[in-house]
């Protein structure tokens, strides 16, 4: 008889193919595992190419200064301090191997006169350290790894979405899903799975996000019994485009700012200096979202909600040399010449730095032989990212999370049975949707999630809000219960989203429950209620995991810095 199912075996199975599965795939092949790659979407669509800036790593080319070092102190104190220490020291001393690596294996970038790579300046970042090319450093990056990816003997697998993890026992033992063009299910047999399935901004409305960003593998981590922390820390970017309101969200790159972008409101006042006159539109990204937002409640905003953010002086010569993506994005979308006119900008969902526990050397989560890395893993940003060191994270912890999942694979007795019995449970879950007449349309209710996420968790937090918008998450959850989808399973963007808008539901929850129980403001997590850093919570991590069917939420303490590397960020305070 027929498999009601296509099947795969690997050693090593790695879901998502932006930056961090590429370079997972690439580790684990290395390393001497078969290695499947699944994208939602086609090879080379992933959201690291909404990193445009450039890849933050200590090189030193341009301010000689730099080092492993002051990264680790200028990454630690944006994230406030509670990211892992151990990621932050493993990060800023790897970077620039991985950078170099890059640029062995392909990688162009912007160059000093001397030939050497070129470095920018970026928010938050002492010295200029943000290797680039123009501002498509993602997509010179994605390319690169792509490159190597499709020369290592790895299979790729490209519009499959993956909803379940299998486990035999304890261990992971695969994943199963459907193929998204002809809806056929199909299963992968794994003795390791590696996530690199990004993110989760489109739970709002207006984020630099694409459709495939829903968070699938944090969910399905979280089904399968992994820890998740500090959920409640989303990062809106400060600039992204707010007219026309078809582009609202669409990033604007920080680079602008690098390269001498001056905010001002609609009063023409340079208003940074009111939120942090040293570092200006330099500063953090919590620092100057916050701004901008101030800015518009207290009625200084442009016509659609916005600050205006110029650099028209540095001319268009420097412009389209530098930025030539903005340069042609708002001339084609808005029918501005940023070369002579400011472009008008708000705050955008861009990056979440909660996500799945990881240990801090090896990407392994609490599931035994499944790893998480990029920016489904959480620890490194803590509570708020720096620019550019999304890029570097998924280069040093992709590659580690491959190795360690190809060590783990290779190294077992005996081999994970994959249970069908699971699978023909996710099979009648993912059917449901056409099983009746009548019922809920999955559109309407992300639409309303979206809603509830802009209303009740955005940049500035209450704690009535919070729980108000808990109480409506939970009554999302239950309407998805009779979610309803019309048609047949061949190529069925209506069905995707149902599973999609489940996991979505899920992760809100967590966002929601974890942001409650925060009772403080730091980094990304505003809280009018609670304005200040409180000490306590600064040795606190919240975490966040599944118990006899329940969400559970508990906090872990940070762990302790050694007092050399607490010796460090003093050093630079
Ligand atoms: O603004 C940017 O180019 C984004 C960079 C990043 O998120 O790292």
């Amino acid at each position: 008889m027929a498999e009601w199912y296509d099947a795969y075996a690997y050693d090593v199975l790695v879901i998502g193919a932006g930056g961090a599965g590429l370079r997972a795939a690439i580790a684990a092949r290395a390393a001497g595992a078969s290695v499947g790659l699944v994208c939602k979407s086609l090879l080379g669509k992933a959201h690291t190419v909404m990193a445009e800036g450039g890849i933050a790593a200590a090189l030193g080319n341009v301010d000689p200064q730099d080092s492993w070092e002051v990264h680790f102190a200028d990454t630690m104190r944006g994230g406030q301090g509670i990211n892992d220490y151990r990621m932050v020291e493993i990060f800023a001393k790897e970077a620039p191997e991985r950078v170099y690596e890059l640029e062995r294996w392909g990688g162009l970038f912007d160059r000093t006169p001397d030939g050497r790579i070129l470095q920018r300046p970026f928010g938050a970042h002492t010295y200029r350290r943000l290797c680039h090319v123009g501002d498509r450093t993602g997509l010179e990056l994605i390319r690169t790894l792509q490159d190597t990816v499709v020369h290592s003997g790895v299979d790729v697998h490209m519009e499959i979405t993956l909803t379940r993890l299998l486990t035999d026992a304890e261990r992971i033992a695969g994943a199963f899903g459907y193929r998204r063009e002809d809806g056929r299910y199909v299963l992968f047999r794994a003795k390791a799975v590696v996530l690199a399935t990004g993110g989760w901004g489109k739970v709002y409305k207006v984020t630099s996000n694409s459709w495939e960003c829903t968070g699938d593998g944090c969910a399905m981590a979280y089904e399968a019994g992994a820890e998740l922390m500090d959920m409640e820390m989303v990062q809106f970017h400060p600039t992204g485009m707010v007219w026309p309101p078809g582009v609202r969200g669409i990033l604007v790159t920080e680079a602008v700012r690098g390269e001498g972008g001056i905010l001002r409101n609609a009063r023409g006042e340079r208003f940074m200096e009111r939120y942090d006159p040293k570092k200006m539109e330099l500063s953090s990204r919590d620092v100057v979202a916050r701004a901008i937002y101030r800015e518009v409640q207290e009625g200084r905003g442009t016509p659609h909600g916005g600050a205006h953010l110029d650099i028209s002086h540095r001319g268009p010569d420097f412009i389209k040399k530098k930025l030539p993506s903005m340069y042609e994005q708002f001339l084609k979308l808005a029918d501005i010449d940023i070369t002579r006119s400011p472009m008008e900008v708000a705050p955008t969902v861009h990056y979440v730095m909660g996500g799945v526990r990881v240990e801090p050397g090896t990407g392994a989560t609490t599931v035994p032989g499944l790893y998480a890395a990029g920016e489904v893993a959480a620890g490194l940003h803590g509570a708020n990212r720096l620019g550019g060191n999304s890029l570097s994270d998924l280069l040093v912890f992709g590659k580690r999370a491959g190795e360690h999942a190809a060590r783990y694979a290779l190294g077992l007795a005996t081999a994970p049975r994959a249970d069908d019995g699971q699978a023909a449970e996710e099979r009648a879950l993912l059917a449901r949707p056409f099983e009746r007449d009548t019922g809920e349309n999955p559109y309407q209710l992300h639409e309303e999630l979206q809603e509830v996420m802009s209303q009740n968790a955005g940049i500035a937090r209450t704690g009535d809000g919070l729980a108000e918008g808990l109480q409506k998450v939970l009554a999302l959850q239950e309407r998805a219960e009779r979610l309803r989808s019309a048609g047949s399973m061949l190529y069925n963007p209506g069905w995707h989203e149902c599973r999609d808008l489940r996991f979505m539901l899920t992760l809100c929850e967590a966002i929601f429950r974890s942001a409650i129980v925060r009772t403080e403001s730091r980094g990304a997590h505003w809280r009018l209620d609670y304005p200040d850093q409180d000490p306590e919570w600064g040795r606190k991590n919240v975490v966040v995991r599944r118990a006899n069917g329940e969400m559970r939420v508990g906090t872990r303490p940070v762990p302790p810095m050694p007092a050399e590397l607490a010796r460090l960020l003093e050093a630079r305070a």
